[in-house]
């Protein structure tokens, strides 16, 4: 049984990796030991005036006794948090939710959009960790971004040995245009023996659930509702699932982020 911890930590470090995004790295030896691919925690900066809910943030990879968060800053609490210091404290809770599921497949497809690429680059280090590079198993990877300065994660899935298939909107780096697009393309045919994983803005999880049931590929989506509490109290993140015939509400901290493509209903929530 999993234990969600509440913790103070400091900031190990922020940095910037691309304008307006930020990487938080956080000593946190439990939590990193606890953590699954997909799963998120819910941060609330501690040295501030201004009452402030906590922010849900994917863990974007776990190195030892340390964990990652990467995001964008976008409204209040974000800009809060990346205008925070080394060893400013911060509040946090996790590791929450139920994240990816992995089994017996050969090929691991990754579909990234934009700050979608925070838990898939966790999933991809936890998956190549489950077989240790023994089994010739392949791991293909769908990175989009708006821009070139905003395509993440590269050089980190290029040490995984990942295929690479990247495109941007405005034709910076790679392909022009949607990631969904080259997905298409690239994987044209018959396709067995692979499970995807997909995070990314609304538009992309609905295209790539689209895709996925036409093909018959089991996929998982990653779904980034706005988020209250974390923990199943306010109710503020429902979502619809369906279930052999059945539509059930269901709040995403709790049965998700990760849902199985075939059955959850994804709405315009931000
Ligand atoms: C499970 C989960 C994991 C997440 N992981 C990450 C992550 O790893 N990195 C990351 O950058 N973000 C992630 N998010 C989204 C992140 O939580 C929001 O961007 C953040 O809460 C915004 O807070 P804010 O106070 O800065 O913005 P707010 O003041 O709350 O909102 C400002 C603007 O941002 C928009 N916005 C708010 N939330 C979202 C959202 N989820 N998606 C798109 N637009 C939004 C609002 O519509 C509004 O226009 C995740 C969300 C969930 C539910
Ligand atoms: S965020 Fe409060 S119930 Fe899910």
């Amino acid at each position: 049984m999993m234990t969600i911890i509440f913790q103070e930590l400091a900031i190990h470090s922020l940095t910037s990796p691309a304008p307006n995004i930020f990487r938080i790295r956080l000593s946190a030896p439990t939590l990193a030991e606890q953590a699954l691919p997909g799963q998120f925690v819910m941060i609330r900066p501690l040295n501030i005036q201004e009452p402030l809910l906590p922010r849900p943030f994917s863990i974007h990879r776990v190195l030892g006794d340390r964990l990652d968060i990467l995001f964008k800053v976008r409204g209040a609490g974000t800009h809060m948090l990346a205008r925070m210091n080394k060893g400013d404290p911060l509040e946090i809770r996790g590791p929450l939710g139920k994240g990816f599921r992995f089994g017996e497949e050969e090929e691991l497809v990754l579909v990234a959009g934009g700050m979608g690429v925070a838990p898939l680059l966790f999933a991809a280090e936890y998956w190549k960790g489950l077989f240790q590079g023994k089994a010739r198993k392949k791991l293909r990877v769908f990175l989009g971004a708006r821009t070139r300065e905003e395509l993440l994660g590269l050089d980190a899935f290029q040490r995984l040995g990942a295929e690479l298939h990247v495109a941007t909107d405005d034709g910076s780096f790679g392909e022009k245009g949607p990631i969904t697009r080259l997905l298409q393309r690239v994987m044209v045919g018959r396709v067995t023996g692979v499970r995807l994983l997909a995070c990314g803005p609304t538009a992309m999880l609905r295209s790539v659930q689209r895709w996925v049931m036409k093909k018959g590929i089991p996929g998982q989506l990653s779904l980034e509702t706005r988020m209250a509490c974390g923990l199943g109290a306010c109710l503020g993140c429902v979502t619809a699932r369906e279930r052999g015939g059945t539509v059930s509400y269901v709040n995403v901290c709790q049965e998700g982020p990760v849902f199985d493509a075939r059955e959850v209903v994804i709405h315009d929530r931000t």
